[in-house]
């Protein structure tokens, strides 16, 4: 589906009924990471699964992009779907970034977050030094090379051997990605701030799941956003890396359930 929101088109997928559950993906991916979700939770919530604007099938603007205007793109999805009751709003990875600034900006709107595969801190000079490597990459050899170079870190060590139609999928993902889409990300999570002091007043239920073999993002992040939440909830997911929502939809799908139930 299509959604024309002020200035960008969004593609959208959308199931079920009952309480909105907002499933924001990361870079550089596409709303493809939450099939399992769209199909498994749909018998007791309203999933609603959007490509972020330069990601998937939406439609792209020119960078930089910031997570401020990637969460307004949301709440403007929200508004054109006419969804004025609070949400809940899980993000996985550069999507809990957007997760964040989404309660940040629209906090009366959410009625709980959940922190997939994700961290509270801003990124430190390397890390934003990095972010300058991978655009020029982008720029010089196209997203088929970020692809290439994101692959190994994606899942779980184990899943490279045992998965091979998984590994395929989460490279075709990736390799699917805009140009514009894929150096707007990359600013806005060079750019994004450190919401690590923030988690301290975000006083709506947070459930924060992480796979316990991520590579590219340790576990030790979301028990140190656990820790500083005043109401969570922690799940470390075994057998799973960065994708947890596609390398263990059955356990993730049960945590949210279980976390949906207890709002
Ligand atoms: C993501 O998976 O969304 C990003 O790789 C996270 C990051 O690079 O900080």
């Amino acid at each position: 589906m299509r959604a024309q929101l002020s200035n960008i088109v969004l593609a959208y997928d959308e199931s079920g009924h009952g309480r909105p559950l907002l499933l924001i993906h990361g870079y550089p991916l596409s709303r493809k990471i939450w099939r399992a979700q769209l199909e498994g939770l749909a018998g007791t919530m309203r999933v609603i699964a959007p490509d972020l604007r330069g990601s998937g099938e939406s439609e792209s603007s020119p960078p930089p992009y910031s997570v401020d205007q990637l969460a307004d793109d949301m709440a403007e999805l929200l508004d054109e779907l006419q969804i004025s009751e609070r949400v809940v709003v899980a993000g996985l990875s550069m999507g809990g970034y957007v997760a964040l600034a989404f309660y940040r900006r629209h906090s009366d709107r959410a009625a709980g977050l959940i922190l997939a595969a994700t961290r509270a801190g801003a990124d430190s000079e390397a890390g934003q030094a990095n972010r300058d490597k991978a655009i020029a990459l982008a720029r010089e050899k196209g997203v088929e090379a970020i692809a290439e170079s994101m692959l190994p870190k994606m899942l779980a060590p184990a899943a490279y051997q045992a998965r091979p139609a998984l590994v395929h999928e989460v490279h075709h993902i990736m390799a699917s990605g805009s140009l514009d889409g894929v150096i707007g990300d990359l600013s806005a999570m060079r750019d994004r701030p450190d919401s690590t002091e923030f988690l301290s007043s975000i006083t709506r239920p947070v459930l924060v799941i992480h796979g316990q073999d991520d590579q590219l993002i340790p576990p030790s992040e979301a028990e140190a956003a656990f820790a500083r939440l005043p109401q969570g909830r922690l799940a470390l997911v075994p057998g799973a890396g960065h994708l947890l929502t596609m390398e263990q939809p059955d356990a993730f799908n049960a945590e949210v359930t279980v976390f949906m139930e207890g709002l």
